[in-house]
């Protein structure tokens, strides 16, 4: 038997649901679908310790859950079939957990906001492009331990579209893995493994699209109503005309416009991203559930922290840009509260790469709990052109702080792009028109500007309106190519501080740090992409190099720049771990009088560091009056160097130097 613990609602009259509102609505629901709930438990002979967990769970969440559907589905003369299809799906997805994931759920939901602390840091990967299959991966986990890893995101690995399959985000099919690098079950295998050795799994949501050879596509180009209507298909250019005198471009280089013919079918799909990836319609109910199904599955692998792919498209409206819709937060706070019901230890990323009012937006313990942080790693590269933080840190002032149990995840780079996409008004406010800035830093980070020690590469250069983004790996954008082919000591000295800074930067600012492995040991830009047809016409490419393990034979040797990044890297996040005061967001200016500094406090409790970054090739000084008050103390070690730092006198920083200041 099941019984719902509000039984007041039990007999529930009209007047009293008019009373309570929406939540006695909710109730009513669920009441009704009760039968439907105990014919599932009784059919699997579940347990009931196990049905008065996820009960628990559900009356604690339903009331949002079901508030949310009301909103975006309600008006559906089927919205009660959706429902508790939905609550099924749910159900089945907890029946399937493993009771280790459970384990961990429980520990979690005792430990809210977990994924804040200091002690973890990211990387990142493409499995055939580091180790070529998952066992292989496995096998490497020793490596991640050296280097301090306790967060893997392993770059989408579903079964994929044959060709170019965008990195693996046109995904055929979510249940099984690309069988080049793997299987379902070696992903649970590799996914135990990594729990173990106290690593969080992360794995991407992709959510907007699927590959066009996926099944429901397959249905709808057989002419199947049903499917066809889990994507946007149009008979002609009416409609495509009239969404896109709103739309913006994404991948203009790809083709115009957001649309793409399809000849079997004699019909226009929506396909904002490359022209195989169909857009789905959440504005099908069935789509949100057939979605949840796939969301669960891939998180009963073993997954921590889902990232929740392109979130800024998947809700489209007539006459606006269809990006960031009040639409497209319901559907992921739905999903949210359905994670809280069937995978309750399950965190969010946002991916959303749009503009910085717009990124926070997305985030919250109900919808996204963790999101990327494309403003901080767009200026911190903005920083470095031009020897200046005043933007940076206008940004880091306003924008820094998020809603409690929520925090950024930090990077310099990442498998995409760098696009610039700061404030214009933040930019105005300094003095910088955005407009020229932008040009001015596509120019130097594609080195057309002069004396730039960046070697980046064009993304998606749209000839009509100008705006370009940058490719490019973080060691060439930051100099350490140019600096190797003219084989200068000094420049290559150079660029290896400048890798140094932005990490010391990207580990100590508040957030969780995320390396793209290759990174640690300073890759170069592979031109070699444009020899493979599926990649050639894509840029990111060349940020995205083959693992070249016979490098790491250099790490011995301390003479070797690789050698030298890795093991400097590796005290850095070392350093990061054990210190209290780099856990959450708490962050403050410190006021300098040259703005090619940037300094700042971290504290948590009565552990304190003070961050001070040079962001120029020249030396600068800090006024030591500065550092007493904001350090509170008259003598410091930098936990970097081990020195001792008085502030007797003002102090010197050396050209990109930076200082993790603790008191002693
Ligand atoms: C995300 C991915 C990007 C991909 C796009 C379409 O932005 O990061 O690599 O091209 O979505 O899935
Ligand atoms: C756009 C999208 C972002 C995606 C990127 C891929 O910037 O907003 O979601 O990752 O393109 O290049």
């Amino acid at each position: 038997m099941i019984a719902l613990k509000l039984d007041s609602t039990k007999n529930a009259t009209t007047g009293d649901i008019a009373k309570r509102g929406g939540d006695s609505r909710a109730f009513v629901a669920l009441q009704r679908m009760l039968p439907a709930l105990e014919a599932f438990w009784e059919s699997e002979g579940a347990e009931q310790a196990e049905i008065d967990e996820v009960m628990e769970r559900l009356q604690r969440h339903w009331p949002r859950l079901f508030g949310l559907l009301v909103e975006l589905y309600g008006d559906k003369w089927d919205f009660f079939y959706h429902l508790e299809q939905i609550l099924m799906t749910m159900v089945r997805g907890w029946r399937m957990r493993d009771e280790s994931l459970r384990e961990t759920d429980r520990h979690r939901m005792n430990n809210p906001g977990w994924y804040t602390s200091e002690k973890l840091v990211g990387g990142a990967l493409y499995v055939d492009l580091f180790s070529e299959n998952l066992g292989r991966l496995r096998d490497q986990i020793p490596y991640f331990q050296k280097l301090g890893l306790t967060y893997l995101h392993l770059m989408p690995l579903f079964a994929v579209r044959p060709g170019n399959n965008d990195g693996g985000y046109a995904i055929s099919n979510y249940r099984s893995v690309d069988p080049r690098v793997g299987t379902i079950e070696d992903l649970k295998q590799l996914a135990e493994s990594l729990r173990e050795a106290g690593i969080l799994l992360v794995l991407d949501f992709v959510f907007n699209h699927t590959a066009d050879d996926h099944y429901w596509a397959q249905q709808a180009q057989s002419g199947s109503e049903e499917f066809a209507d889990y994507y946007f298909i149009f008979a002609d250019r009416t409609m495509p005309d009239q969404y896109e005198r709103t739309l913006r471009e994404i991948f203009p280089t790809v083709r115009r416009g957001s649309f793409t013919w399809h000849d079997g079918m004699q019909r226009w799909i929506w396909t904002t991203f490359n022209s195989f990836q169909w857009d789905l319609n959440y504005r099908n109910p069935e789509v949100f559930r057939a979605m949840l199904a796939e969301m669960l599955f891939i998180a009963n692998t073993g997954v921590d922290i889902l990232r929740l792919d392109a979130v800024a498209f998947i809700w489209k409206q007539m006459g606006t840009m269809c990006e960031n819709l009040p639409e497209a937060h319901k559907i992921i706070q739905a999903f949210n509260a359905c994670s809280r019901i069937a995978a309750p230890g399950l965190v969010f990323k946002s991916e959303a790469i749009v503009h910085p009012d717009e990124v926070v937006r997305y985030v919250g313990e109900d919808e996204c709990q963790t999101s990327y942080n494309p403003t901080l790693m767009a200026l911190l590269w903005e920083s470095l052109a031009t020897r200046d933080t005043k933007l940076l840190q206008r940004s880091l002032a306003r924008r820094h702080k998020l809603p409690q149990r929520t925090t950024w995840v930090n990077y310099l780079r990442c498998h995409d792009d760098i696009g610039w996409t700061f404030d214009d008004e933040d930019a105005a406010a300094v003095g910088i028109n955005a407009y020229h800035h932008r040009h001015f830093l596509n120019a130097f980070y594609t080195g057309q500007f002069e004396g730039s020690f960046a070697r980046g590469v064009p993304f998606q250069h749209n000839v009509d309106t100008g705006d370009m983004r940058i490719s490019g790996t973080l060691a060439s954008l930051a100099g350490l190519e140019q600096a190797i082919e003219q084989d200068r000591e000094d420049l290559k000295e150079l660029a290896i501080r400048r890798i140094l800074l932005l990490n010391a930067s990207m580990l100590s600012v508040g957030g969780i740090p995320l390396i793209y492995l290759g990174e640690e040991w300073g890759a170069l830009n592979d031109y070699d992409f444009v020899k493979d047809p599926a990649k050639a016409g894509d840029t990111r490419w060349v940020h995205r190099p083959k693992m070249q393990w016979t490098f790491l034979d250099e790490l011995g040797d301390d003479g070797s720049i690789r050698a030298r990044i890795f093991t400097s890297l590796q005290k850095l996040i070392a350093i990061r771990k054990k210190t209290p005061a780099f856990a959450g967001l708490e962050m403050e200016l410190i006021a300098t009088e040259s703005s090619q500094l940037l300094a700042y406090v971290r504290a948590q409790a009565a552990n304190r560091v003070i961050v001070v970054s040079n962001f120029s090739e020249y030396p600068q000084t800090i006024d030591s009056n500065r550092l007493r008050t904001a350090g509170m103390g008259r003598f410091f070690e930098d936990l970097y160097t081990g020195e001792t730092i008085t502030t007797a006198k003002d102090v010197q920083l050396e050209p990109y130097q930076f200082l993790w200041l603790h008191r002693v």
